[in-house]
């Protein structure tokens, strides 16, 4: 099941203007060592993007876009339209629970972002996770099934391989209470039988799953441990250079040791 490659996303939400995210991504730029079983992908803010895209090694980082709409082209002021993206992120996250739970997305757009992005040659990372309240009344399997359900409907098993999950506990996200790598997972478990049921074993065992939510240097090897923990998704993280290259070695560590067993 262990994918060849490791992927570290590093999502900047709504921090660095134009200028400081050149700079970061300089600074990054001479830090980060490419190791071919970890792919570092940057999702900045997505005014920087087409600046960043033509500044990008990409061999060494590729682009996300943290959100796009679903439309191509059309009467949506203010919206920026995965078409628009193409050619300059490769990947793009959805449903981000903050999109979720601050700016009201509901399913059905996520669904449809997924399929606009795999229309446009962006591979989605689709991000589901459950609330505190959900988890503490035991709701965590259902609102999983409904997020995967709901984000995958539009999906065929052949576009499926474009597909990220990101699993993001929305109480772990950004506060420093990140999950316990025994409940990840039972939920990676979890994720994986519900693809089993829509889409069959073989494409179970070969999406990519990410863990997010206040990961650190310190707690991203017990996650790579994880049997079916395809890479992390970092916040806070991702904008101290020094803290998201050691999460890269790490990646790049637990990696190297999988291949020796
Ligand atoms: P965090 O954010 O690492 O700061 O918790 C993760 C995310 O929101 O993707």
């Amino acid at each position: 099941m262990a994918h060849d490659k490791k992927i570290i996303v590093g999502n900047w939400k709504m921090n660095l203007d134009v200028h400081e995210a050149s700079l970061y991504l300089y600074q990054l730029s001479k830090l980060v060592k490419v190791h071919r079983d970890v792919e570092v992908v940057l999702a900045p803010t997505v005014l920087t993007l087409q600046s960043l895209s033509l500044q990008v090694n990409l061999r060494q980082f590729k682009l996300a876009a943290q959100n796009f709409y679903w439309r191509d082209h059309g009467f949506f002021t203010g919206e920026v339209s995965a078409t628009q993206l193409r050619g300059i992120v490769q990947f793009g996250l959805v449903g981000h629970s903050e999109r979720r739970h601050i700016f009201n997305e509901t399913d059905k757009e996520v669904r449809n972002k997924v399929a606009a992005a795999i229309r446009n040659h962006i591979r989605p990372i689709l991000c589901i996770g459950e609330t505190a309240w959900e988890r503490a009344n035991n709701e965590t399997h259902d609102v999983l099934h409904d997020q995967l359900i709901g984000g995958l409907s539009n999906i065929t098993s052949e576009e499926l391989d474009q597909v990220i999950i990101a699993y993001e506990p929305v109480w772990a996200i950004g506060d420093g209470q990140n999950a316990n790598p025994d409940d990840v997972t039972k939920v990676v478990g979890m994720i994986r039988r519900q693809i089993e049921h829509l889409y069959g074993a073989a494409a179970a065992e070969s999406i990519q799953i990410l863990y997010g939510g206040s990961v650190t240097p310190d707690s991203a090897a017990a996650y790579f441990a994880i049997p079916g923990i395809d890479g992390l998704l970092i916040g806070g993280s991702s904008l101290d250079a020094r803290a998201f290259n050691e999460i890269i070695e790490k990646a790049h560590k637990s990696s190297a040791e999988t291949k020796k067993e």
